[in-house]
């Protein structure tokens, strides 16, 4: 086999510690104790490695990264391994003190997650009473030290309805980016489909507003959007293709090919205590597993889509079609669409509010 090209980029979940509980969380639902954490020393290895195979940036993630008292220091290593930081929060439980110090020690970028476009919305869908406040007093403090600032918007049912709030949210704050990103249904989110499913039509309305304030914006605000894909035609080109743009580090060292991975059953995970980011990416089996096209069966591997979406999400697959190497049901081509589509709409017409906010109590907790 032909070595893979080089990541484009490293997430890293430094902890699954986090104060709030957003039931769309794309943390694994059996979450990392922080006993399991990897040490500094590892971490900073693991930056070097990281820019020493090729890639440029390191997303700075949990969890709650700042939750980490080393979180300046990983930071100052990062940036002078040579790669470009970018730090992503909650903005909760941040102190001047310690962003003073990450700024110090030479961020580069700040993502900033809001629940809702308004007070009563963020702090319920974030779990957290007083969140709202404590965010926008941390993206002060980005836009103050002349940081970019990027507003991370997870929408849903709940707050579907916020998209155009949320880019006047972006606009007053200072954000030079917005990326609204529609639930992804994996773990917690699927957990919470039928309270997190919007109906299709406010689903392309949300798009259509989307697309109109990108043009009358432009120059202004950058806005991308992830689209709720068992509405689409066509799904998204999960984590840029398996194995082909970036590597998942979880809290315990774990290396993965996208934040769910762990859902499929039987792939074998290196860990960064064990391997070089060099050996995993090039030798591991699970970024083998569905590297490339070889992988694939009908209806994608004679496809011409096949190198654009790479044959979709495997972890909704999994979940989906239960086989992680089927057609993406989210793919019209897959002949699970439509029933998944009538789910969808059924599920968003019953609209239930029952959710499962995510927390260490709830999930099922590593030792
Ligand atoms: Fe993508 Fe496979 Fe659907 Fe083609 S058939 S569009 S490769 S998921
Ligand atoms: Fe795992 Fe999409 S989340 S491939």
């Amino acid at each position: 086999m032909t070595a893979p090209a080089p990541p484009i980029g490293i997430l890293v979940e430094l902890t699954h510690r986090c104060p709030l509980g957003c039931p769309h969380c794309s943390n694994p639902v059996t979450l990392e104790r922080p006993g399991v954490e990897l040490d500094t020393g590892t971490w900073k290895r693991v930056f070097a490695e990281a820019a020493a195979l090729g890639a440029l940036h390191v997303h700075l993630s949990g969890g709650e990264p700042t939750a980490r008292r080393d979180i300046a220091e990983l930071t100052r290593h990062a940036a002078s391994s040579g790669l470009y930081t970018n730090l992503i929060t909650s903005g909760v439980g941040v102190s001047r003190k310690v962003w003073n110090e990450i700024v110090e020690a030479g961020l580069d970028h700040a993502q900033l997650s809001f629940q809702g476009a308004d007070e009563a919305t963020n702090d319920r869908l974030g779990h957290y009473d007083g969140a709202w406040e404590k965010k926008r007093a941390f993206a002060a403090m980005v836009t103050s030290a002349g940081l970019p600032l990027t507003i991370n918007a997870v929408v849903s049912r709940p707050n579907l309805h916020q998209v155009g709030a949320f880019i006047e949210l972006a606009l007053e704050l200072g954000a030079r980016r917005l990326e609204i990103a529609h639930a992804q249904y994996y773990g917690w989110a699927l957990m919470n489909r039928a309270a997190l499913m919007p109906p299709r039509d406010e689903t392309e309305a949300a798009i259509r507003l989307v697309e109109e304030a990108r043009k009358s914006l432009a120059g202004r605000l950058v806005i991308d959007m992830v689209v709720p894909d068992y509405y689409a035609r066509y799904p998204k080109p999960c984590a840029g293709g398996w194995g082909r743009l970036a590597i998942n580090v979880s809290p315990s060292g774990k290396a993965l090919p996208c934040h769910a991975a762990e859902t499929i059953k039987g792939l074998e995970f290196w860990n960064v205590r064990d391997h070089s980011l060099a050996e995993i990416w090039r030798d591991s089996p699970a970024f083998n597993a569905f590297r490339g096209t070889d992988w694939m069966r009908e209806p994608c591997r004679s496809c011409e889509r096949k190198e654009i979406d790479w044959g979709g999400c495997r972890c909704q697959a999994l979940a989906l079609a239960g086989d992680a190497a089927a057609t993406d049901p989210a793919c019209s081509k897959s002949p699970l669409h439509a029933r998944i589509e009538a789910m969808a709409s059924a599920e968003a017409e019953a609209g239930s509010d029952a959710i499962r906010w995510r927390s260490y109590r709830e999930a099922t907790v590593e030792a």
